[in-house]
């Protein structure tokens, strides 16, 4: 059984359809890629996946259930958390406390000094339990990237949905990104991994899902998207270009 179930998903902006009629199916325990030029409708399927936009046909299914039509809130509470392209922290509250405020969205009833512990240990296992008492606007940009992590990771999650996570971050930090990104997996959590920077898609991917103009041009292996010369093109465009991650 699929991680997540897409079918028949369409949406339109007035008369624009950016997502013509996306059908994609994640395997459970895996890492996929959702790569494509700006534009692409990436973001925009997030949104419909997570109860953010409506879309105009088709279904989501995750356990057993059709996300359509269900609130951002209620699709958390189900497994389900995103991260969202521009990173939306608390800028005035510490580190501690921004992740404290997201764990109290996954509706899990935790005592206090549990959800002190786990936010703890969520900031040690990103690499921020020295920054606990920092506020958010004090971190470095890497780090406010994992603090938007940690928000997430604190959740009771199966699925991930992470939007360009790794844009901007230097060797290190990527190095730092990749290890989570493996412990997550390791987990048995499902991630959808929208980036823009081919190299960590190669190092991180077990599957690619290739969206050009809100439609899934190919869903495979990294080794063979990568072997495919019309999708480095649609990638790159007819001036050679890389698309450009749009956060950065
Ligand atoms: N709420 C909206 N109303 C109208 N148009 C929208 C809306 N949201 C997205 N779009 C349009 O849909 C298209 C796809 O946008 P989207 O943000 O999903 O692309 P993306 O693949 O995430 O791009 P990027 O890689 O630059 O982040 C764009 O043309 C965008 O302008
Ligand atoms: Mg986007």
């Amino acid at each position: 059984m699929a991680a997540l179930d897409i079918h028949g998903l369409r949406k339109a902006f007035g008369g624009n359809v950016i997502i013509p009629d996306v059908t994609l199916a994640l395997e459970p325990g895996l890492i996929t890629s959702l790569v494509g030029p700006n534009g692409a409708g990436k973001t925009t399927l997030f949104n419909l996946i997570t109860g953010f936009l409506r879309p105009d046909a088709g279904s989501v299914h995750y356990k057993g259930s059709d996300l359509v039509g269900l609130s951002p809130q209620r699709v958390t509470r189900l497994g389900i958390a995103r991260s969202f392209q521009d990173l939306r922290l608390f800028n005035e509250m510490t580190v501690f406390e921004n992740v404290l405020v997201a764990q109290e969205s996954s509706f899990r009833l935790w005592t206090r000094a549990a959800a002190c512990r786990h936010t703890d240990a969520v900031l040690e296992r990103v690499g921020l339990a020295d920054k606990r008492d920092t506020r958010a606007m004090d971190l470095s940009y890497a780090e406010r990237k994992f603090l938007n992590l940690a928000r997430i990771m604190a959740l009771d999650i199966d699925l991930f949905l992470l939007d360009e996570p790794a844009s901007g971050l230097d060797g290190p930090s990527r190095t730092t990104f990749h290890t989570l990104l493996q412990s997550l997996k390791d987990e048995g959590h499902t991630v959808l991994l929208i980036e823009h920077n081919l190299d960590i898609v190669r190092e991180v991917s077990d599957r690619i899902a290739f969206l050009n103009k809100g439609e899934v041009m190919a869903f495979d292996t990294p080794e063979r998207i990568f072997a495919n010369e019309r999708l480095t093109d649609l990638y790159f465009g007819t001036a050679g270009r890389p698309a450009e991650a749009a956060s950065c």
